[in-house]
């Protein structure tokens, strides 16, 4: 890596490479400069995608063990080096180490499934085709082919994981991969490529461009890269997608997540665990995911007997530092964002929300806040706020709390407080979301499961199977002349 007083190279097919321009990272805890980052002339960044359409074939024919070899050996590099990598994310992100302790941990067990999943995938499956007069002796073999090198777009919130979202399942199929990550947490994702270095993937197989987003039009446009996985907002990733119709293009974007708690959820220790989870999980890492709980909605049988019980948990959050292993919940990115969840906020009270918790800033850090009477029409009832604050909404029955769940352009993922499974089949068939948890928030995710949504969410699935299924496609082979 790049001695404490230049600036991090990045990594241009596979090695490192250094640019004639810099950016800063600040960290959003106390402003000073995290690091500085050398940014890729437009010539490397051609040198990067040239290299990686020049391997393409040859690591598509990587055999299975050397691949699967390459993402053990990330995994294992995360696990000896965690804590490192923890309070990199944690100086870059401003989230509190706790969370970012965990972030490493999951990034971990995406490379353990990815490895995986790459000696597992491509066996292939076999079909016969003598069902028909015309296909006697004939037989069809299924095998999946990369589409091709995969542009992967990552955001600041999960610097490392959704990184690792993009670069392993790339990895475990055999295409290359480019990966650009967000300008304000690029540090995670260039010790990403640190551990990538130590392999022996092919040159060309990988790289980490610190390519500024408004230079990303030329290389969203690349022929050369007809996959693009792009996690960020809603509007960057339709307007990519709208910019490149025949493209493989899978987006996560944004969500105001949901956490239902149904009539039966009514004993104490059912409120108190509801209340715990959706307080932490609305608050964790700012509110800064796209499943963090936005929205409670609360059968009104326990509405009464919830609402203190919510907002003393909320109030409980432990706000800070985020560099102390004891904090919950710190800075956003950037005081801009706090600035502009201030005025989200605002709004809402001045339209007639009621503030039952928080609503306070001091500088890039907004305190955990609850409103009750949020208007559906402000920003806050109805975009995706992106910050420690939560709606909570009563719902008269089970049907009513699905309808509010459901009245909003996102769909990605919603939590469901039951212990009837009726309720729980109910739920799953009645919500419009890409994943329904039942029993806990909807900010549960395991690495290995489909994730992405529907409506306004975005399209396509990551979870490590599903995205390697994106970043290929079915070719068959049909042998003739067999005694089959
Ligand atoms: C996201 O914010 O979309 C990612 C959430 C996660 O991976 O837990």
């Amino acid at each position: 890596m790049t001695s404490a007083n230049t600036p991090h190279a990045f990594w241009l097919a596979g090695r490192e490479a250094t640019g004639d321009r810099t950016l800063d990272v600040t960290s959003p805890w106390d402003g000073r400069t995290v690091a500085q980052v050398s940014v890729p002339a437009a010539a490397q960044t051609e040198e990067a995608v040239a290299a990686a359409a020049a391997v393409a074939a040859e690591f598509a024919a990587t055999p299975a063990h050397v691949r699967a070899a390459a993402l053990d050996h990330v995994g294992a590099r995360l696990a000896e080096r965690a804590e490192e990598i923890a309070r990199l994310i944690s100086a870059e992100n401003g989230k509190p180490l706790k969370w970012a302790r965990g972030e490493v941990g999951r990034c971990r067990s995406v490379f353990r499934w990815a490895a995986d999943e790459a000696r597992r995938f491509n066996s292939g499956t076999a079909q016969r085709l003598d069902t028909d007069a015309g296909g006697e002796g004939r037989l069809a073999l299924t095998r999946r082919v990369p589409r091709g090198p995969v542009l992967g777009i990552a955001p600041f919130n999960f610097p490392l994981n959704l990184c690792a979202h993009k670069v392993a399942p790339a990895i475990a199929v055999g295409a290359p991969i480019v990966l650009k990550p967000a300008p304000a947490t690029p540090l995670s994702a260039l010790f990403l490529g640190e551990l990538l270095a130590e392999t022996d993937l092919p040159a060309g197989s990988w790289s980490v461009l610190t390519v500024p987003n408004d230079e990303m039009p030329g290389l969203v446009q690349d022929e050369r890269l007809p996959i693009i996985s792009f996690t960020g907002s809603a509007p960057v990733g339709w307007s990519i997608l709208d910019s490149v119709p025949r493209k493989r293009v899978t987006l996560e974007l944004g969500g105001n997540g949901a956490a239902l708690v149904l009539g039966d959820y009514s004993s104490d220790a059912d409120l108190d665990h509801a209340a715990q989870r959706i307080a932490t999980f609305s608050n964790y890492q700012g509110g800064q995911s796209c499943i963090s709980v936005q929205r409670a909605v609360v059968d009104a049988s326990v509405y009464d007997r919830f609402l203190p019980r919510l907002i003393e948990a909320v109030n409980a959050q432990v706000t800070g530092d985020p560099s102390d292993p004891a904090t919950d919940v710190g800075p956003l990115v950037s005081e801009d964002a706090a600035r502009r969840v201030e005025s989200w906020v605002d709004e809402a009270a001045a339209a007639g929300a009621k503030i039952l918790a928080g609503g306070t800033r001091d500088g890039a850090s907004y305190a955990p806040t609850v409103l009750e009477n949020v208007p559906p029409d402000t920003r806050l009832g109805c975009e995706e706020v992106f910050g420690p604050v939560m709606s909570v909404i009563r719902a008269e029955d089970e049907q009513h709390a699905y309808r509010i769940a459901n009245d909003s352009v996102y769909g990605l993922q919603a939590g469901v407080f039951t212990r009837d499974v009726q309720a729980a089949f109910r739920a799953h068939r009645a919500l419009e979301v890409g994943g329904v948890i039942i029993g806990d928030v909807p900010s549960y995710r395991a690495d290995q499961m489909p994730y992405g949504g529907v409506k306004q969410s975005g399209v396509g699935r990551e979870g490590v199977q599903f995205a390697m299924e994106d970043y290929t496609y079915e070719r068959v082979m049909v042998l003739t002349g067999l005694e089959l």
